[in-house]
């Protein structure tokens, strides 16, 4: 395990302390109302900093060093999902239906962590460390665009964030450069066909034999028009049509989602999507509507950054602490904030074998090892003094 500081062991139990409060009180995207005011009172009692909420339920701090240098950002998430938790852990949510089941309680602990340990060294930083809790990760489109367009980001010069992860053990910390989760858009495609008796068939134009013969086309976009090299999601993940089984219904209606990483690559999916529609729906007479959605762009890590993260965080946890993050098709809002700035996105590892903790993210028995809170803490504090110091030490 790394070896942590003291710095960092001196708020260890506190932020274990917030990490439990929050988990026993979880709130949904966009709805994150106690939570901000939560948060609010720690980084009033953690003081030295300048707080506002640029968004209804999310909250900024402003940490600013004694003396000049760069602006940097760092990023959590607070927002919890609609699962019902299942771990009958002391501190389980009270809030029926609604569990942090992604480690967004964690992310914001440490965050908070962090904050308390830089603020406690103010005067010796240089610059500016802005400390963004951010709302609604889970819920498109996504508190990151809003606190981007609310002007968090302006003068921001790198930014950096980091997701807890069950599947990996704790201890580890995972970070790469280049692209690390994928885009996520959602489509919706509507199929107008004519309905009727469903003993006379032939009087009808059935949307649902159309629509389950779309959804096998739609799978040539990935396995015959994309390059076997790039990575490609497409899921068709909802399919209503019917009321009654002697009726043929007169529409269908199918939703998904897709992902990537190259822009590119997502509208030529788009067109092709478009393309086989319009001719599976011709074919059989029926007419068709198509909604693509853009969402979340990829989270890609900025090359140079990532290396100077990755030295800091092998100094800081050891180099046995360090890993290779492979990319996901998951997708995070993180990347609202790249567009702004460079940025750095990494893992810590929370999950642990021996203890059972190997539940996935979203899952009503995902838990966390504890431990990994100081971990990310550690990791948060080192990233932020080697951001600090890019251009200046070096
Ligand atoms: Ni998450």
């Amino acid at each position: 395990m790394p070896r942590l500081s003291q710095e960092v062991l001196a708020v260890a139990d506190q932020v274990v302390a917030w990490r439990r409060h929050l988990h026993a009180h979880p709130e949904l995207g966009f709805q994150e109302h106690e939570t901000a005011k939560y948060v609010t009172q720690a980084l009033r009692e953690i003081g030295g900093l300048e707080i506002s909420h640029p968004t209804k339920t999310s909250v900024l701090a402003r940490l600013r060093g004694g003396g000049p240098g760069r602006v940097i950002a760092l990023r959590a998430d607070m927002d919890a999902l609609p699962v019902t938790e299942e771990t009958g852990l002391p501190f389980a949510s009270q809030v029926p239906g609604v569990m942090h089941a992604c480690g967004h309680d964690g992310h914001t602990a440490i965050l908070l962590g962090a904050a308390r340990v830089l603020s406690s060294r103010r005067q010796e930083l240089g610059g500016e460390i802005r400390f963004i809790f951010q709302h609604s990760e889970e819920l498109a489109p996504g508190g990151a665009q809003e606190l981007v367009a609310a002007g968090v980001m302006d003068g921001v010069e790198m930014v950096a964030g980091q997701h807890l992860r069950s599947l990996l053990e704790v201890g580890q910390v995972a970070l790469s450069s280049g692209p690390v989760q994928a885009s996520a858009d959602e489509f919706r495609i509507g199929i107008r066909g004519d309905g009727g008796h469903a003993a006379y068939p032939h009087m009808t134009v059935d949307p649902i034999a159309i629509g389950a013969e779309l959804v096998s086309a739609l799978q040539q976009v990935v396995s015959r028009n994309t390059d076997p090299f790039e990575a490609l999601v497409l899921s068709v993940t909802m399919f209503h049509a019917g009321t009654a089984e002697n009726v043929i219904p007169p529409t269908a209606e199918l939703v998904g989602t897709v992902r990537a990483f190259r822009s590119e690559l997502r509208s030529e999916t788009e067109a092709r999507m478009e393309r086989i529609i319009r001719g599976v729906t011709q074919a059989h007479g029926a007419d068709y509507s198509f909604e693509y959605q853009y969402g979340y762009l990829p989270v890609v890590n900025d090359e140079r950054l990532t290396g100077i993260v990755r030295g800091a965080l092998e100094q800081s946890l050891g180099q046995d602490a360090l890993t290779i993050a492979a990319p996901t098709m998951g997708a995070e809002d993180f990347s609202a904030y790249q567009q702004k700035a460079p940025g750095v996105f990494f893992y810590v590892g929370a999950g642990n074998r021996e203890k059972g903790l190997i539940h996935q993210h979203h899952h009503g028995l995902f838990a966390i090892d504890e431990d990994c809170l100081a971990i990310g803490v550690q990791a948060m504090v080192a990233t932020a003094d080697a951001l600090l110091a890019v251009g200046i030490s070096q």
